[in-house]
Formats: structure tokens, C-alpha cells, sequence
């Protein structure tokens, strides 16, 4: 596991674009797993401005993010594919059947869960995902509890988790209280392992992820199972660490 901690959270969002940009620029078809939420935003912008000035293209990127929450469509503001059309897809060159977030409006949420990870399959698995990290040490929606060998499903949210993700809504009455999530198992398997955190409120449970046991009580903990792992932190994010 690489652990490197920046001074500043753009700094060290700055790190995780170069780190997905060298890949997209040396790989002919690369393939990408994504986040949503607050900590990747600066990534994204950083990822617009090296399109905007050339330096990079996404007509041969896929895309799989690494959740959406059941019951909101792409039409909803806050749902996950709103999110990866305003902040990223929107703006650059990628064709619309090359990026996917999991339909957090189909019939059968299991049915869309196994389809995505029988997706993901067929794309030849994922070369980089990119991940946050939640308070409790969630990541992708694979809550604390979450065996490690799980693989796409659809999940039910912690209050925690519904009570952090309210910001983004007008109540936390109105955040779904499911999503369909990549299961750690199918991350795990993922090629390569980028987790970004940024703040002193993701402290503790970067800590415990990385310096703790592994434990399925700490989902991201499952991230020292994997030979190529990359934690990119601010120095905020990395006070707790020994
Ligand atoms: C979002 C996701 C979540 C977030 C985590 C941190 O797609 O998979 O695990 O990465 O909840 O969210 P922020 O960055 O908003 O603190």
C-alpha cells in the first residue's frame, strides 16, 4: 500500500488526476471506476481543465461508478448519474454508451446489480478504481458489516450515511434509503486502487482502514488485501496516522 499525504486537499486531488490522466493517456481502452460526492470534485475540475486544454481525450474511456442510489433516475438532481453528467460526462468526449452508473430506477434492483457486475465482466474488469471514503469507512455503499467478497447488489444505507449524504438534499427524510453499489469483492478485483480523503473528518476512519485490522466492520480496511493500492490524503485526513 502507497501512502502519500499532501499538504492541501487540492494537492492532493491534483495527485489523483495525474494518476487517472497518465492512465487514460498511455492505455488505448482504459477502463475506470468512479466516485461521486464531495472529495472528488476538485479531481474532476482538474480532469475538465486538462480536456479543455487538450491534453487529454475520453472517446476510448469506460466508465463504471461505483454506485447510485435506488429510486432516483438521471433526471433527479441528486442522483449519481445527474452527478457524473454535470461534473464530468457532460464536458468531454466520451461517447454516452461508454459511461455507466447502475439504473437506480430499474424494475429489479438485484436483476441491475448482477447485470452491472456481469458488465463490468464483459468490459475485461476495471483498471483503476477510484474511491472516497465515508466516516463510518464505507466505500463504494458497502457498509460497515459488508463481507469482503461481496459483489454488485443493492444495499441498505446506515443512518450515518443518510444523515452525512442529507447535505445534498433538502431533509435526510428524502435521501433514499438503498443503492446498488460495486460490492468490495468486485472492487478487490479491480486492477488498480486509488482512495482520495481530504479533512479532519475522515481522520479516524482512514486511520482504522489502513493502520487497523482488517475487519469487515472497516470496509475500506479490505483495501490491504490488494498489491497496488494507492491512498492519496491531505494532511488533515492523515493526523491520525502512526
Ligand atoms: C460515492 C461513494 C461513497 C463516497 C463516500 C465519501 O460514490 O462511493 O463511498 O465516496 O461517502 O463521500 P464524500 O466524498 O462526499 O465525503
Amino acid at each position: 500500500m502507497q501512502i502519500q499525504v499532501h499538504d492541501t486537499a487540492f494537492e492532493a486531488a491534483d495527485r489523483v488526476a495525474k494518476i487517472l490522466l497518465d492512465h487514460i493517456r498511455s492505455h488505448p481502452r482504459p477502463t475506470l471506476g468512479l466516485p461521486t460526492g464531495g472529495t472528488p470534485l476538485p479531481v474532476y475540475a482538474q480532469l475538465l481543465s486538462d480536456f479543455r486544454a487538450g491534453r487529454s481525450s475520453w472517446r476510448h474511456v469506460r466508465s463504471f461508478n461505483l454506485d447510485e442510489y435506488v429510486g432516483l433516475g438521471s433526471d433527479h438532481p441528486e442522483s449519481y448519474a445527474r452527478y457524473m453528467h454535470t461534473n464530468l460526462f457532460a464536458h468531454v468526449d466520451c461517447p454516452a454508451n461508454q459511461w455507466r452508473v447502475p439504473d437506480g430506477l430499474a424494475h429489479d434492483p438485484e436483476a441491475e446489480a448482477d447485470a452491472y457486475e456481469s458488465a463490468i465482466d464483459e468490459a475485461g474488469g476495471i483498471d483503476i478504481v477510484f474511491m472516497g471514503i465515508g466516516h463510518n469507512g464505507h466505500i463504494g455503499f458497502n457498509e460497515p458489516g459488508a463481507p469482503h467478497d461481496s459483489r454488485c447488489c443493492c444495499v441498505v444505507l446506515e443512518p450515518e450515511t443518510i444523515q452525512a449524504n442529507s447535505r445534498f438534499f433538502s431533509s435526510a427524510k428524502n435521501v433514499p434509503t438503498k443503492a446498488i453499489t460495486m460490492g468490495i469483492g468486485t472492487i478487490l478485483t479491480s486492477r488498480k486502487l486509488v482512495l482520495l480523503a481530504t479533512g479532519e473528518g475522515k481522520a479516524a476512519a482512514v486511520s482504522s482502514a489502513i493502520e487497523g485490522p482488517i475487519s469487515q466492520m472497516v470496509p475500506a480496511s479490505a483495501l490491504q488485501r490488494h498489491a497496488d493500492v494507492t491512498i492519496v490524503l491531505d494532511r488533515h485526513a492523515a493526523s491520525l496516522l502512526g
